[in-house]
């Protein structure tokens, strides 16, 4: 199995990663930290905590600080509405938080493991990079770091800059600095893994009620997404695209790379560079993802979701 920490904010796709990532038997989910992005702090921590309740998943679970390092907060409301899960109605947490840090929680779960862990982040990278430099003797014990973020060629809150990196351009630096191995699902990809209204219907039809709420998200990102002048046929659900690439690599194409992020650029601050001429395996620092097998994802996506 891969053992796993989830570094997310929660979020209608962070939602939808986290079910495959506890439907999955192949990973081990051994704890949830979340991060402030789509939404403040406590709103994602308390949404982590009742899709954990949803799915009887009882693993840990802490949030992370106020604010990016430097950049002032700036959620994405017009995304994932006033609550981070839009419009869908999730139980009452069934236990409490974890009473430390998300920094702490991940220190703790990767001491504790046998194995190295790998860290899948699908929010700014704030707590990830507060994590290395706090413990930085536990880099050796982080096999990789799966992050959705970033494009190469294009973003979403500016024609270059990503969300998850524009609201946090600092955090994202220090950890592609790291050495820590990286695959980077970027929007050139994450706008590969739509699901179509037929398929979320089909979704929908699955019955149980975590594929019920699984629609539900993605129809009120169809609302975002579909509305007139997007250029998508289906709602592109970008963070569940780490999870498929741990569980089914075969789908995507995973190019050789080393990536930066730019801090200073005045219309590119934000932007992550992505290298992949020359790159050896002496200098390879991570793999970014470049093509996604479509109906492979959806069909993967439906069939996790199926057991529940
Ligand atoms: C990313 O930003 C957030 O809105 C989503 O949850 C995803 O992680 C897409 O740019
Ligand atoms: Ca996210």
């Amino acid at each position: 199995t891969i053992p796993i920490i989830m570094d997310c904010d929660p979020g209608v796709d962070d939602s939808i990663a986290l079910m495959m990532a506890v439907a999955a038997p192949e990973i081990e989910l051994l704890g949830v930290t979340t991060v402030a992005g789509n939404q403040t702090a406590a709103k994602v921590l308390l949404n982590a905590r009742r899709l954990l309740t949803l799915l009887q998943c009882h693993v840990p679970v802490a949030g992370g600080n106020q604010t990016p390092l430097l950049e002032p907060m700036q959620v994405a409301a017009d995304v994932h509405g006033d609550s981070g899960i839009g419009d869908v109605v999730l139980p009452e947490p069934g236990w409490p938080a974890a009473t430390q840090s998300a920094t702490a929680l991940m220190a703790q779960l990767i001491t504790a493991s046998a194995v190295p862990v790998t860290l899948v982040a699908t929010g700014p990278q704030t707590n990830v990079a507060l994590f290395l430099q706090l413990y930085p003797q536990l880099k050796s014990k982080i096999r990789q770091i799966v992050f959705m973020g970033g494009g190469r060629g294009i973003g979403n809150r500016t024609p270059v800059a990503e969300f998850n990196i524009a609201v946090d351009p600092e955090a994202a630096a220090m950890v592609l600095q790291s050495n820590i191995p990286v695959v980077m699902a970027g929007l050139n990809v994450t706008h590969q893994a739509q699901v179509l209204p037929t398929e979320v219907q089909a979704i929908r039809q699955i019955g149980n009620p975590v594929a019920t709420v699984a629609a539900a998200l993605l129809d009120f990102y169809a609302d975002y997404y579909l509305r007139p002048g997007m250029p998508f046929k289906g709602v592109p659900t970008h963070d569940p695209c780490t999870i498929a690439w741990l569980l089914a690599p075969e789908l995507f194409t995973a190019v050789p790379c080393q990536i930066a992020v730019e801090t200073q650029g005045r219309l590119t601050r934000g932007e992550t560079v992505v290298t992949t001429t020359g790159i050896t395996s002496e200098n390879e620092k991570g793999k970014f993802l470049a093509h996604l097998d479509r109906l492979g994802f959806v069909q993967l996506l439906q069939r996790l979701l199926a057991q529940f």
